[in-house]
């Protein structure tokens, strides 16, 4: 699987299937130099979760380095380790040869690493130019230089084959035009190691497509990345190199010429993965549990209808944008219509909100779906906010003893006087039982 100047190279044999691979031979590329990132024997337990167990990897300079695996399997884990947000249990991390061995987050930045998470930590209200400058220092009214900053960011959308105009506003561009600022202020702040997690799971195929020819672009001028990514075709497109991580565990690598995406989803999941279709799926009986009749909401959606009936699963899906998440929230009652019904057993309803019979699990679980610092059992209980302590303290706080109501949540103008306070009434309307006033801008998609 391997040839002899691979392994000179330092890209350890591809494991068989099963297998152990090999352990890194000295990662040195034919040139002598080091690789840009050499990980050796990582471990990381999460109390009785094992994360990554023994895990090597080395990211040669100036190619992309394609991270697989299920769900779960260990992948951010590894890349938070090398971004010095985590400290494993055992093993190293090497940056250009060096061994860092306690390596922080601004360590690691200072060795050139930069972490693209999914949610691109860019400032929507900024220009392209402001965004991308920003790492360059500010003056001391906190403002990015203009000139500078503008600057920076043309060399480094230059750098990516980018045509995006440095003087717009990051918020009116598209999510795949956000990834290439990210990526592009990465560059510009001297960033030569990019670490991208799941960077393509909002895109559409045209979008990724520009993304991976900016990737590429960009490798060729000496940056090296590792790629994070279940969507096996674009992982053969793109990689030099492949790594597969399985429960924690790293089952193969090697040159991306030596896997396929059969190959790939094989190591990934322990089996082969086959098509299934039902042979058969019974008609629905009897009249639909629940029914929406054509519904609209200004342009986000129109003219919706669906069944919904006992015993089935209804499947909902679109790109990001098309509408679906107002749907289901619409259906659910958390935000209202414009017009059409919905019906719950034949009889037509205001609004399902609040009804035990429906629950709404949120497409954003972690800031709409759970209060993070209660515990599992406070989080798994109440499904009714007036049974809870966060929903009293929220009504209290609103004063007038009411509870929140779509649409109607007067907010206090001035801010509130605990932040803790503030961050637990926030979740508590967050969290699917009622829907906050102050997230009504926001389209949802
Ligand atoms: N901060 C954490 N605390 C507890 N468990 C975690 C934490 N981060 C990850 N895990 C667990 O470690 C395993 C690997 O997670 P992760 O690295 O996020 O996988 P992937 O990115 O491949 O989906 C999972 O079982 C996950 O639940
Ligand atoms: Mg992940």
């Amino acid at each position: 699987m391997t040839s002899d100047r691979d392994a000179e190279a330092g890209v350890p044999a591809a494991g068989s299937a099963e297998g152990t691979p090999a352990p890194p031979p000295d990662p040195r590329a034919d040139d002598g130099s080091a690789p840009a990132i050499r990980c050796v024997q990582i471990s990381k337990t999460f109390g009785s979760v094992k994360a990554l167990d023994a895990v090597d990897l080395v990211l040669r300079r100036g190619t992309v380095h394609a991270l697989v695996g299920e769900n779960g399997s260990g992948k951010s884990t590894l890349t938070k380790i090398i971004a010095g947000a985590y400290a494993p249990d055992s093993g190293s991390v090497w940056i250009d040869g060096v061994e860092l061995t306690h390596l922080t987050p601004r360590v690691a930045i200072e060795h050139g690493v930069r972490v693209i998470y999914q949610d691109l930590a860019l400032f929507p209200n900024m220009t392209v130019a402001e965004n991308i400058g920003f790492e360059g220092g500010r003056s001391v009214l906190g403002r990015v230089p203009r000139q500078r900053a503008r600057a920076a960011a043309e060399e480094a959308l230059g750098r990516l084959g980018s045509r995006i105009d440095p003087d717009i506003r990051l918020g009116d561009l598209s999510t795949a035009e956000r990834q290439l600022v990210a990526i592009a202020r990465a560059v510009s702040s001297e960033g030569d190691i990019i670490l991208m997690d799941e960077p393509t799971a909002a895109l559409t195929q045209d979008e990724i497509d520009s993304l991976l020819s900016s990737v590429r672009n960009l490798a060729a001028t000496g940056v090296s990345f590792i790629f994070i990514s279940h969507k096996l075709r674009e992982v053969v497109e793109i990689a030099d190199d492949v790594s597969v991580i399985r429960d924690g565990a790293l089952i193969a690598t090697g040159r991306a010429s030596d896997f396929d995406t059969d190959r790939i989803s094989y190591l990934m999941t322990g089996s082969h993965v086959v098509n299934v279709r039902r042979a058969h799926v019974p008609e629905p009986t009897g009249r639909p549990v629940l029914a929406a009749r054509g519904i609209s909401l200004g342009d986000t959606f129109a003219d919706v209808s669906l069944d919904l009936h006992v015993g089935r699963v209804l499947g909902l899906s679109g790109l990001v944008g098309c509408g679906k998440t107002s749907i289901g929230l619409a259906i659910a009652g958390l935000i209202p219509v414009d017009s059409g019904e919905i019906r719950f057993r034949g009889e037509r309803v205001d609004s399902m909100r609040g009804r035990p019979e429906l629950q709404y699990v949120p497409d954003d679980r972690l800031t709409e779906g759970l209060f993070l610092d209660w515990s599992i059992a406070e989080n798994v209980i109440p499904n009714d906010l007036r049974e809870t302590r966060a929903g009293r303290d929220c009504r209290a706080r609103r004063g007038n003893g009411s509870w929140p109501t779509p649409g109607a949540v007067a907010w206090p103008s001035r801010p509130p006087p605990s932040k803790r306070r503030s961050a637990r009434c926030r979740e508590a309307t967050s969290s699917g039982c009622c829907w906050p006033a102050r997230s009504r801008p926001r389209r949802w998609s």
